[in-house]
């Protein structure tokens, strides 16, 4: 293209200018996040986005443009004579312009436009979201359509994004190998009787006949394809969408959420499943703090102030292993009973806002796969929760039974899972896992007190909202 203009120059030299000017001159596209870098200053540039901000003053003109690339909008000064009444919070306009130090600290780069362009413009009266107001996230949630282009809720999306990346870092890292295990199953994992079953909308081809021809429904958990692929590989992960029909209203549950599964074979006891739980909690945890700073930072400082206990605060201290028995003696009061949210939010609080370690529950609190600790008169499974400050549970997992016979004992597996006990047939080895509610682990570190507002779509009994 150089060498085509330069040739050009010489023949005519007016229809080599222009050519120049085509090819010096194109702008380049930049995103905000590069244009406020200040890599590109003296450039030539466009940037593309949805105003934030439009401020007229009397010779010039101050946008805010972002393109959800990060936190901090580009700061446009045009001439007022560029103002145009479409220039409005929300509208999505193109700027073309050069790119300058600005004389304020806090916007070290501005853009100086020559040219707005406006591409969508945005009813003010309308649109829900207003000039220098700062909305509750209570607020925004009410727009699901909308609430991304808010700071609070683009800046969750980003530590979202960044926070997926670090869980399938942390696992590449560690020798991990990641299954895609099926949304759709005809298992029931917790056995809890929580499921959404899945048909097809239309008319059936015959009366009664089933799609599947046995009864399928939404996974629960993916632990039970990892139970199979643990037979092979000694440590694998998933990372996917997960549903319970929990008619719950609670402010930790949802009907679609995200969870982490891992599964690790040859464990020798709960602590091989607790370190990994540990580790990746403080890698995931450390990697959002130190990619998405700004973010974070505006969950702290304004969107949930009042957020006491500190992500820092959760990696400087080791987490507390606590079993059941003695948090009966000391806490609660029937052996057998499960924790309520209250429990694990006191529990933590009293052991000084630290995560806990919750281990070896009584036996029949536990589904079917949990390991029998054979610990009679106790008698309890192998099972660990680890709770978390402002949460409660953020992970559940357990050694899984492993031998044979003591699978066996337990009624119904024999028709209902026999390839589950094959797995114990060919090859068995003492292995266990865990799951981590991903929304829950984000409510942990930013301080968010709804789950509902820490995924994009939230789905829960009585909303399906898009
Ligand atoms: O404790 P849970 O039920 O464990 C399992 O499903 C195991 N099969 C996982 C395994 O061992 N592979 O769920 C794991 C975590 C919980 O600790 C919680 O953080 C999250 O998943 N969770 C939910 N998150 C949001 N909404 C819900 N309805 C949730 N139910 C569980």
């Amino acid at each position: 293209m150089f060498q085509a203009a330069a040739k050009t120059l010489s023949l005519s030299r007016g229809a080599s200018f222009s050519i120049r000017r085509y090819c010096f001159k194109t702008p380049a596209k930049l995103r905000v996040s590069e244009a406020v870098s200040g890599a590109h200053l003296g450039a030539n540039v466009k940037v593309q986005g949805w105003l934030r901000s439009v401020r007229p003053q009397k010779a010039n003109l101050f946008l805010h443009v972002n393109d959800g690339s990060a936190l901090q909008s580009l700061q446009v000064v045009a001439s007022s004579e560029l103002n145009d009444p479409l220039l409005t919070l929300g509208s999505a306009v193109e700027v073309t312009g050069t790119l300058r130090k600005s004389p304020h600290q806090k916007q070290p780069v501005e853009l100086e436009a020559d040219q707005i362009h406006v591409v969508g413009d945005c009813n003010p009266v309308d649109f829900p979201f207003k000039k220098k107001e700062r909305h509750s996230l209570e607020y925004i949630r009410q727009f699901p359509h909308l609430r991304c282009r808010t700071n609070a809720f683009s800046s969750l999306l980003r530590i979202r994004s960044e926070a997926t990346t670090a869980v399938h870092s942390y696992f590449k890292e560690n020798g991990f190998v990641q299954i895609h295990t099926p949304v759709i199953t005809s298992n029931d994992c917790e056995g809890a009787g929580e499921l959404f079953r899945v048909e097809p909308s239309g008319p059936e081809n015959e009366e009664g006949e089933k799609f599947f021809s046995v009864p399928a429904f939404l996974t629960v958990s993916g632990q039970l394809h990892l139970e199979v692929m643990s037979g092979a590989f000694s440590r694998v992960y998933t990372f996917g969408p997960t549903f319970r029909a929990e008619n719950s209203q609670s402010r930790r549950h949802l009907a679609e959420f995200y969870m982490v599964e891992a599964e690790v074979s040859f464990t020798q006891s709960l602590e091989d499943l607790t370190k990994v739980m540990e580790d990746m909690f403080r890698s995931a945890t450390e990697h959002v703090l130190a990619h998405c700073a700004a973010d974070v930072d505006l969950f702290h400082k304004h969107v949930t102030p009042g957020h006491r206990v500190s992500p820092q605060g959760h990696l400087l201290f080791g987490c507390i292993i606590i079993h059941y028995y003695y948090l009966n003696l000391l806490f609660f009061y029937c052996w057998g009973c499960d924790l309520q949210t209250e429990h694990e939010k006191y529990l933590v609080k009293h052991c000084g806002n630290v995560p806990v370690f919750v281990t070896d529950y009584p036996y029949d609190l536990k589904p079917f796969y949990a390991r029998d600790n054979q610990d009679h008169p106790k008698h309890t499974a192998a099972a660990v929760d680890l709770l978390v400050p402002g949460v409660g549970e953020l992970c559940g997992g357990s050694l899984r039974e492993e031998r044979l016979d003591l699978l066996r004992a337990r009624t119904g597996l024999e028709d209902t899972y026999s390839w589950y006990l094959d797995l114990r047939r060919f090859g068995s080895v003492p292995h266990g896992g865990f799951g981590l509610g991903f929304e829950r682990f984000l409510q942990c570190i930013l301080g968010v007190d709804n789950i509902k507002d820490v995924i994009a779509f939230p789905r829960f009994s009585h909303s399906c909202l898009l």
